[in-house]
């Protein structure tokens, strides 16, 4: 017998058909009338498949015992329209085979309701709760429409490395990849000599993808990349991993405005799709998690970004009769709370901010001609805050040593990327999504640590 999986089972409705379904217990119950009540996920769809076993199946008494919250197991049996409430079908079990147990005593699901503190600790068990799982089959679907978003538009997906020897935000965040022995080294009192090391110079883990991505676009035209991304910064917020997935698409013959253009039909059809894939898991997080989060996610669907200028955002900031912690000035970077006043307060959608002073933006953006500003972009979303970072790139070759040598940095170590500029430079642009942020959007999850499976942050890499 073919082996089905609870969704097709659920769909597809074969009353009056054998099946054979295979997954974990989530609750059994035993009736007075002598049968029992599993409630069985395989992790296939946010329902759970009822199982009702009669006393009279082959070996009950010895099977039940084992039949726990948590245990693994395989019925065979037939699907028949449920008489109860809750359930279109349910299985009437012919034959239960039980893999594993899991001790009541010992199982940490074996009740329901634990924290998401809690959960984090047991990351390798949270995958068998309700939320993890919708959390993942979201995710999944999310990366499945980045790209097909981006096949659809004729993106050439590239990988660019992990392994870099360049900081691409020049932000000093990486970590590094050393084969030294560090501890021999501090014992000998001897300093360290990357020539010694496996790359023959300092090597890091990647924070962005984007300066292998421009070679690339400048030579194929429109591509993406889309992978982990690492970055050592210090930020023990609900919004910071140290390592997450960003998806960076890169265009040539791109300009600030079709860079901000094609992000809002990104995030829109991630969201569409998204939505319509996994009904059922979102309405689990808008009856458990967030009421709103729907509603919020549809608007941001159907309603144009707002787009605001840097100088027009601290203006607004400015009279806005609020009292911020961090202080607003022309010059100084916006602070999460300022982000979200303007997008969850003022203008209650996403927000597009551009032009932001060149002081805190990194050198590959395109200066403009005031001389102060550059033409980056970021969009802020309710909820999550900024959820992209991108620009249009700076392509004059004149322009760009200079802004390098502003920003200290040595062009040599950065010759191919200067290349591009010296062959057939052409105006191009390209942005930066952070998976985990639009899973903070879609779920209404509040900390990142929680739709990322496995979460590293500062201190914390157990699993
Ligand atoms: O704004 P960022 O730093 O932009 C870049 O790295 C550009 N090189 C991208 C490009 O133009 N190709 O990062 C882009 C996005 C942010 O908007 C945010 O969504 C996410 O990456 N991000 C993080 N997500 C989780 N944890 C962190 N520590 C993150 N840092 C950035
Ligand atoms: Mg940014």
């Amino acid at each position: 017998m073919i082996r089905l999986k609870v969704a097709q089972l659920l769909v597809n409705r074969p009353v009056g058909s054998s099946v054979d379904v295979r997954g974990w217990v989530r609750t059994r119950r035993e009736s007075k009338q002598g049968f029992a009540f599993v409630e069985l996920n395989d992790g296939s769809s946010f329902a759970n498949l009822q199982v009702v076993i009669d006393k009279s199946v082959p070996g009950y008494d010895q099977f039940l015992k084992l039949l726990t919250t948590g245990s693994s197991v395989r019925v065979v049996g037939e699907l028949k329209a449920s008489p109860a409430k809750g359930q279109v079908v349910e299985v009437h079990a012919a034959e239960v085979h039980v893999y594993g147990s899991a001790d009541a005593d010992k199982y940490p699901l074996q009740k329901k309701g634990h924290s998401f503190e809690f959960l984090r600790d047991i990351a390798h068990l949270r995958p068998r709760t309700n939320t993890f799982g919708a959390i993942a089959r979201v995710r999944n679907a999310v990366c499945a429409a980045i790209h097909e978003f981006y096949q659809s538009r004729g993106f050439l997906y590239v990988h660019t490395p992990i392994i870099t020897t360049s900081d691409c935000e020049g932000a000093g965040q990486m970590f590094q990849v050393t084969t030294l022995d560090l501890a021999l080294l501090a014992q000998q009192k001897r300093s360290l000599d990357f020539t010694q090391d496996f790359f023959g110079k300092q090597a890091s883990l990647t924070v962005s993808g984007q300066l292998e991505a421009e070679t690339f676009a400048c030579g194929l035209g429109d591509v993406y990349t889309f992978g982990p991304t690492f970055r050592a910064e210090n930020s023990n917020t609900t919004r910071h991993l140290s390592e997450f997935w960003m998806v960076e698409p890169e265009m040539a013959f791109y300009d600030l405005e079709d860079n901000m253009r094609l992000a809002q039909e990104f995030i829109q059809f991630v969201l569409k799709r998204a939505i319509e894939r996994c009904p059922d898991d979102m309405k689990f997080f808008v009856d458990r998690i967030d009421k709103q989060v729907l509603e919020t996610v549809e608007n941001i669907i159907n309603h144009e970004f707002e787009r605001v200028s840097y100088t027009e955002a601290i203006e607004i900031l400015k009279n806005s009769g609020q009292t911020f912690e961090y202080p607003v000035e022309w010059g100084l970077d916006l602070q999460s709370e300022h982000e979200r006043y303007l997008t969850e307060v003022k203008f209650g959608k996403p927000v597009i901010l551009y032009n932001y002073p060149r002081s805190f933006k990194p050198f590959y953006m395109r200066c403009n001609d005031d001389g102060t500003t550059v033409r980056a972009m970021d969009v802020l979303v309710p909820r999550a805050g900024e959820i992209i970072g991108g620009s249009q790139r700076e392509e004059r070759l004149d322009v760009l040593l200079a802004r390098m040598a502003e920003c200290h940095l040595d062009p040599e170590q950065y010759w191919w990327y200067v290349d591009l500029r010296r062959y057939g430079t052409v105006p191009h642009a390209g942005f930066g999504l952070g998976l985990e942020r639009v899973l903070l959007l879609l779920t209404g999850m509040t900390n990142i640590r929680d739709v990322i499976p496995f979460p590293r942050t500062p201190k914390h890499a157990e699993f």
